[in-house]
């Protein structure tokens, strides 16, 4: 069983085209899965359905592990539903050049992944919508993000309501679902194929950086109070040569200290 879950970043409602992208992928990638015996369980957190606060900067998150705004809004569900998943889509529309509200929103508040490489485990598409404009270079830097985060990104996808490829034409956009799910089945076998160069780039410089820390607050006999620090270092951070050996252990056996 394959438990996909989707976060489509847009406040349109029924009609729209971020929600369509997500839906039609995954009926795609459902009947391509049940080709090879793998059900899919598909589960949606839509922009339009979701409260969500903005950052207030207090960086708790980064030094505790816990957001405030957490227990006033959607926040806590959709992180564990990101981290419940075995596939994440994360879609959004290209509104003035750039992703959605919301979308920055929720990469906002979930910005502390970027250091105790949270989503690692997790494999993904990300996908931007637009009329004419941006959605390479969204999609792009969305996916840049999620990397940092350690999602192993399969494609940075886009597609267009007035270019190609056309979300409402299927000849144009068929094919790219199809290769999308196609990729994310060959992701689930060997995921370590898609990790890229800046992945291992930030793997490696935080794990310095973290293991630096580490020293200097043992030279000063200070207690080193930082969550994202010392949860990274208490999963082994400093054990792993690359990315890719964390990656592949992190499959295997989850976080070391969540066992
Ligand atoms: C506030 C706003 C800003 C937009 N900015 C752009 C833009 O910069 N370039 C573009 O090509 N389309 C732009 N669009 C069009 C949307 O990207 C496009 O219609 C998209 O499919 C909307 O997706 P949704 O229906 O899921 O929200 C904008 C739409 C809105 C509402």
């Amino acid at each position: 069983m394959i438990k996909v879950f989707s976060f489509v970043g847009s406040c349109a409602e029924k009609n729209s085209s971020t929600l369509k992208y997500s839906d039609s992928l995954a009926e795609v990638f459902t009947k391509k899965a049940a080709e090879i015996g793998e059900e899919v369980i598909y589960k949606k957190a839509v922009g339009s359905q979701l409260d969500i606060k903005f950052c207030k900067s207090c960086a708790s998150c980064f030094m505790k592990g816990v957001c405030p705004l957490d227990s006033l809004d959607d926040m806590a569900q959709l992180k564990k539903d990101f981290l419940d998943s075995d596939i994440i889509f994360f879609g959004t529309p290209v509104y003035i050049w750039e992703m959605s509200g919301i979308t920055k929103c929720v990469i906002d508040r979930i910005a502390y992944w970027s250091h105790t490489f949270e989503l690692t485990g997790k494999i993904g598409v990300v996908y931007a919508v637009t009329d004419t404009s941006k959605a390479i270079e969204v999609s792009k830097n969305l996916t840049d993000l999620l990397r940092h985060m350690g999602l192993i990104v399969v494609k940075s996808a886009y597609a267009f309501n007035c270019a190609k490829p056309n979300l409402h034409l299927e000849a144009e956009i068929q094919p790219e679902y199809e290769e999308i799910s196609s990729l994310l089945l060959e992701a689930v076998k060997n995921p370590t194929k898609f990790i890229t160069p800046l992945q291992e780039a930030s793997f490696i410089s935080s794990k310095n950086s973290y293991l630096r820390s580490q020293k200097v607050y043992e030279t000063l006999e200070l207690p080193l109070d930082e969550y994202d620090v010392n949860i990274s270092l208490a999963r082994g951070i400093g054990d792993y040569a690359s990315f890719k050996d964390f990656k592949i252990d992190v499959m295997k056996r989850g976080f070391r200290n969540d066992i």
